[in-house]
């Protein structure tokens, strides 16, 4: 069965009639990595792996809901004091919590969900269910809140209900993606492009580690954190700075001994980073993807020693692609475990996935999971 004829039965089963169904999807990022939370631009592009939902109003003042990946149930109103005690859940109570502060209207509600993102590999299969439930809930209750509240409304609620600093990329990748389109991103203003992404010759490929790092969101939060120092240590001098990517990296210097060498490192990779974004677009325009695929090297050597969000069995991967002449590679999405994303040469494509598959099973006892990356729609109805 797949996975909408697997929902569909599910909710019959639970709630006896239809409901509506909705979709909202996973998202790669080709280049800009941390650099959403500093003010700067991200590459992104929505997947063709997301949550599926379907939704009815239940005319009751409280939430059901089932996870047909955990095979659990739970239910809950929706006042503050009401957070579910299932992590899972809290992602969909966030979303509605977030929603009522925006004055927007949330009536009870049934619902049965499914996956096909996969879990902790740094594709956001948490933001593809909130923007899944906050489209959802913003249609079904005839909100009109736009597109760029959806996504913040995500943001929020990984904020204040999960726990996690996060910028605003994945949500407003899974509320904006388009099939076949990038999009070039100023997370600053939120000012976005969509840059058709079709590289003749050419194979997009995320090889998952499998790794998930248990303490990732602390973690996460203590990279932004050192950020945030970096950035309010050269807006003494330079008021102009509101966010790091508005630094240059003479100014970063010039506070070099004012702030730890950590948060010194962390603020020097992101400086780097912003710039090889618009290098890459550059490259972009004239179809040079040998650059883009530098770029993407030099930013995983920055996530791995600068930033220190790769771990040994990332390294293990992009360390076999250079040697094996794939274009670009790097680690992908927060980091601490998760995926490497590859620009491969058509030709190269096979040999190089044979050899990623017998090298880190080898070195690891597993081999790593192989996606082809297929970009695809944002949030919608079905
Ligand atoms: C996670 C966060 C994003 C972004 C990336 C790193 O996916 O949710 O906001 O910061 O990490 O680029």
């Amino acid at each position: 069965m797949n996975m909408i004829d697997k929902i569909h039965s599910k909710f019959t089963e639970l709630y006896g009639s239809d409901g509506t169904l909705y979709a909202a999807s996973g998202r790669i990022n080709l280049i800009g990595e941390h650099t959403d939370y500093n003010g700067g631009y991200v590459f992104p592009g929505a997947i063709d792996k997301g949550i599926t939902a379907e939704i009815r109003l239940n005319g009751l003042d409280k939430v059901r809901v089932y996870s047909a990946d955990y095979d659990e149930s739970t239910s809950f109103g929706l006042n503050e004091e009401d957070k579910p005690a299932q992590a899972w859940a809290r992602y969909i109570f966030g979303v509605c919590r977030e929603t009522i502060k925006r004055g927007g209207k949330v009536e009870g509600f049934d619902a049965v969900f499914a996956g096909d993102v996969p879990l902790g590999a740094g594709l956001s299969s948490s933001a593809a269910l909130e923007s899944c439930f906050a489209f959802a809930i913003n249609d079904l209750m005839g909100n009109n809140i736009d597109k760029f509240e959806l996504a913040r409304i995500g943001q929020s609620t990984e904020h204040n209900y999960c726990g996690v600093n996060c910028g605003i990329m994945d949500q407003f990748a899974s509320c904006f993606g388009k099939k076949g389109s990038l999009m070039l991103l100023n997370c600053k203003t939120l000012e976005h492009k969509y840059y058709p992404f079709d590289p003749k010759g050419y194979k997009l490929v995320l090889l998952d580690s499998c790794v998930k790092h248990e303490l990732a969101s602390s973690a996460y939060n203590d990279r932004r954190r050192s950020c945030e120092n970096a950035a309010a240590a050269i807006r003494k001098r330079h008021p102009e700075v509101e966010f790091l990517s508005d630094a240059k990296r003479l100014w970063l210097e010039e506070v070099r001994a004012e702030i730890p060498e950590e948060d010194f490192l962390r603020a020097e990779y992101v400086i780097g980073e912003v710039q090889r974004v618009l290098d890459v677009c550059d490259a972009l325009e004239r179809g040079d993807y040998e650059t883009v695929g530098e770029m993407m090297y030099q930013t995983h050597f920055g996530l791995s020693r600068l930033y220190e969000v790769s771990c040994e069995e990332l390294d293990f991967l992009n360390r076999l692609a250079r040697k094996m002449d794939v274009t670009g590679s790097r680690v992908m999405g927060g980091g601490f475990g998760g995926c490497t994303i590859n620009l491969v040469k058509n030709e190269l494509y096979e040999p190089f996935v044979k050899a990623a598959k017998e090298q880190f099973a080898a070195r690891f006892g597993h081999e790593p999971k192989v996606y082809d990356v297929v970009i695809s729609d944002g949030a919608r109805k079905l």
